[in-house]
C-alpha cells in the first residue's frame, strides 16, 4: 500500500509518515523544507520526496505531476498553518496565501486524487481540519474559516463518494505540540498548554488520523477535551462562542 502525505517535513505530517511506514506502507512525502524531508526519507526506507510550495498553483501542479498515474491507497492533505493576527493588521496577501494552502490546495488535490481513486475502485483521503472548524475564531478569523471549509467540504465529498470504494476522513485535532503555534505567531498566548488548553502529541494525533482513515471513518476528533469542544455549538449560542474565543485568543494588551 502507498501513502502520500503533504506537510510531512514536521509535526503531525511527519508523524503520520513514520506511522504509515511502521504499518508497512510505502510513503511518499512532501513539504517545503528539503533537508527535513531528506532526513525523514532515510527514516522511512528512502521515501520519495518532493519540496513544493502548495500555496502556489505551480507547486500544486508539480505535486500533481509527481503523482500522475501513481496508484495511491492513502492521500493525506495535512499541509496548513494559521495566522494569529487581527484582519486589519494582516499584510497584503498574508491571509490570502494561507487560504490558497489550507483551502485551494486541499480542494484541488482532493478533487484530482478522488477522481483517480474512483477509477481504481478504492482509496482513502485524509483531510486535516481542526477543532477550529466548529467555531468562529476572532484574532484568527481566516484560519478558523479555512478549517470550517475543510470540514464541510470533506464530509460532503465523503457522502458523494458513497458506494465508490473511496472514503474521505476529516481529522479535527485540538491543540497539538508541533511548530504550529510558533509559525502562527502564537508564542505569546498566555493560556497555551495550560490546563485550559492541554496539548496532545503530534504522534498520537497522527495515529488517530491514519487509523480512522484506513477504517473509512467520516470524522475523527482525537482527545476527550477536543471531542467536547467539537460539541460546543450544540449547547453554546454563537455569541457566547465568539466571546469565549475572543477572550482565549485575544492578543496580550
Ligand atoms: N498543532 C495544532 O495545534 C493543530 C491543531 C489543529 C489543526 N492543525 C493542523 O494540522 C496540520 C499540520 O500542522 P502541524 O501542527 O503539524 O504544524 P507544523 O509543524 O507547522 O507543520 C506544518 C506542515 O505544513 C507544511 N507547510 C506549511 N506551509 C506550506 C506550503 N506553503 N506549502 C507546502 N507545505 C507547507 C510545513 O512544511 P515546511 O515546514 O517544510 O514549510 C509542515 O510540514 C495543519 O493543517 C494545521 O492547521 C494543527
Amino acid at each position: 500500500m502507498r501513502a502520500i502525505i503533504t506537510g510531512a517535513s514536521t509535526g503531525i505530517g511527519r508523524e503520520m509518515a513514520k506511522y504509515a511506514y511502521s504499518l508497512g506502507m510505502e510513503v511518499w512525502i512532501t513539504g517545503q523544507n528539503a533537508s527535513a524531508l531528506a532526513t525523514l526519507s532515510e527514516e522511512c526506507g528512502k521515501a520519495p520526496q518532493l519540496a513544493a510550495d502548495l500555496s502556489t498553483h505551480a507547486g500544486q501542479s508539480a505535486l500533481l505531476s509527481w503523482i500522475h498515474e501513481v496508484k495511491i491507497d492513502l492521500f493525506v492533505n495535512n499541509a496548513g498553518y494559521g495566522v494569529w493576527k487581527d484582519v486589519v493588521h494582516a499584510e497584503d496577501d498574508e491571509l490570502e496565501k494561507m487560504i490558497r494552502l489550507n483551502v485551494e490546495a486541499l480542494l484541488r488535490l482532493s478533487r484530482v486524487v478522488a477522481k483517480s481513486m474512483v477509477a481504481q475502485g478504492h482509496g482513502c483521503i485524509l483531510n486535516v481540519a481542526s477543532t477550529a472548524a466548529f467555531l468562529p475564531g476572532p484574532h484568527m478569523s481566516a484560519y478558523y474559516a479555512s478549517k470550517a471549509f475543510v470540514l464541510s467540504f470533506s464530509e460532503s465529498l465523503h457522502t458523494e463518494l458513497r458506494r465508490t470504494g473511496v472514503t474521505v476522513t476529516t481529522l479535527c485535532p485540538g491543540p497539538t505540540k508541533s511548530q504550529f503555534f510558533d509559525r502562527a505567531g502564537m508564542g505569546a498566548m498566555p493560556l497555551l498548554d495550560g490546563p485550559w488548553m492541554p496539548q496532545m502529541t503530534s504522534a498520537s494525533v497522527a495515529k488517530a488520523g491514519v487509523d480512522a482513515a484506513l477504517r473509512g471513518k467520516r470524522r475523527i476528533v482525537p482527545g476527550i477535551m477536543n471531542y467536547l469542544s467539537s460539541k460546543a455549538p450544540i449547547f453554546m449560542p454563537r455569541y457566547i462562542q465568539l466571546g469565549v474565543l475572543n477572550w482565549l485568543q485575544g492578543p496580550l494588551k
